[in-house]
């Protein structure tokens, strides 16, 4: 599996670093190494269709400050030229126009790539244009990081509670405010504890971003859109955000035993992100930088989901799930399309990749015999 990755920066390398952690797990599963053919960040990018180290990339990176000594005036003009099966697009997000990102993520599908993201403003403005477009070239575009970084929502959502009705879901899924509006509950200042967020790293680059509910009300359409089967895009979102919190208002609620929290709540008809009172050990009135939701279903009744909502590892973690659910399911496509047989030499007739195995569907004594032995 050969991976193009767009956008070089916190997330871009920590997922360059996770693929390196993981790289014999997933020869292992698949047969297969899933390795960096290219790289990209807003000034340079590198590209060898042999494979590139990826720690080698992210060293290069913060010696240099560039990932590759190649300059590029348009994106997608490299994307169009280099061969590829994953586009990983990771750029800083743009809530207004999509950005760069929108048109790296065109670019791949129309190019039919397969491509994973959690650029949130693609996703939040051009949903419904980009499943389409996905689906007309016969790709896979996920997206589980986008919402709430490693905690497990969107596929947890659409595959694992694939059978359920989704009646509503509730949660914190700005860290940055959570971190904030705890401070606040001990009395800190609101500025000084938005400095502290920023210098851990978890607000976005404009945190006007975070703290007026913007990047909240992204990830409120990106469920509506894929969890709700419904098309919004961010200026559907009834959005406020924390700014206008005062000291007394967080007093008033600890002297009730509540604490505020910023809310997004996505129902079949609501779509709005705001502050809330929430009852102290309430499961959303968690502290700190931690992302929750909760899933209200017709038959599980409430499901309750907390996790850590940006950071490297954390992000590149959830890169990664939507990384093997792509080679998960491409290995067993070419399992139904060929007839089976084994390559001792592990290569593909084609050349594309390594497989070991591949098979018509049937589950043969002979293959499982063969699978378990490479495993
Ligand atoms: N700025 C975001 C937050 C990062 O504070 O949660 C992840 O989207």
């Amino acid at each position: 599996m050969r991976i193009f990755i767009c956008g070089f920066g916190t997330v871009g390398q920590g997922f360059a670093e996770v693929l390196h952690d993981r790289k014999e797990f997933l020869s292992k599963r698949f047969g297969d190494d899933a390795a960096i053919v290219g790289a990209m960040d807003s000034k340079s990018y590198v590209y060898d269709p042999a494979g590139l180290d990826p720690l080698g990339l992210v060293s290069t990176k913060r010696d240099s400050g560039r990932v590759g000594a190649s300059a590029y005036a348009d994106s997608t003009k490299v994307l169009s030229e280099a061969d590829y099966d994953v586009l990983v697009e990771v750029s800083p997000t743009d809530v207004k126009t999509g950005g760069v990102g929108l048109k790296n993520i065109v670019c791949a599908l129309e190019h039919k790539k397969d491509v994973i993201t959690v650029n949130k403003g693609p996703l939040a403005l051009k949903y419904r244009d980009l499943m389409d477009l996905a689906k007309k070239n016969d790709c896979l575009l996920r997206f589980e990081g986008s919402v709430g970084g490693a905690m497990p929502i969107i596929n947890l959502c659409t595959e694992d509670l694939m059978g359920e009705k989704i009646i509503s879901i509730r949660g914190i899924f700005n860290g940055t405010c959570n971190y904030i509006l705890s401070k606040m509950d001990k009395g800190q200042p609101f500025d000084q504890a938005l400095k502290e967020a920023q210098q851990l790293g978890y607000a976005e680059t404009d945190p006007t971003n975070d703290i007026e509910g913007y990047d909240s009300a992204c990830k409120v359409a990106i469920l509506a859109n894929s969890v709700f089967g419904r098309n919004v895009t961010f200026d559907d979102v009834k959005i406020t955000g924390i700014t206008s919190i005062t000291d007394e208002a967080v007093a008033m609620a600890a002297s009730r035993n509540m604490v505020i929290r910023l809310i997004g709540e996505v129902t079949d008809t609501k779509l709005e992100v705001g502050p809330r009172l929430i009852p102290k050990g309430h499961p959303l009135s968690i502290s700190g930088t931690l992302n929750t939701a909760q899933i209200l279903t017709d038959m599980a009744g409430p499901v309750t989901v907390s996790g850590r909502g940006a950071g490297r590892k954390e992000t590149a973690s959830a890169i990664l799930s939507d990384l093997i659910a792509i080679m998960d399911k491409r290995h067993r496509a070419d399992e139904q399309d060929l007839p089976l047989r084994y390559h001792p030499q592990g290569r593909r007739p084609d050349g594309r990749g390594v497989v070991l195995l591949q098979g018509q569907g049937r589950d043969t004594e002979e293959a499982r015999r063969l699978r378990d032995g490479l495993r």
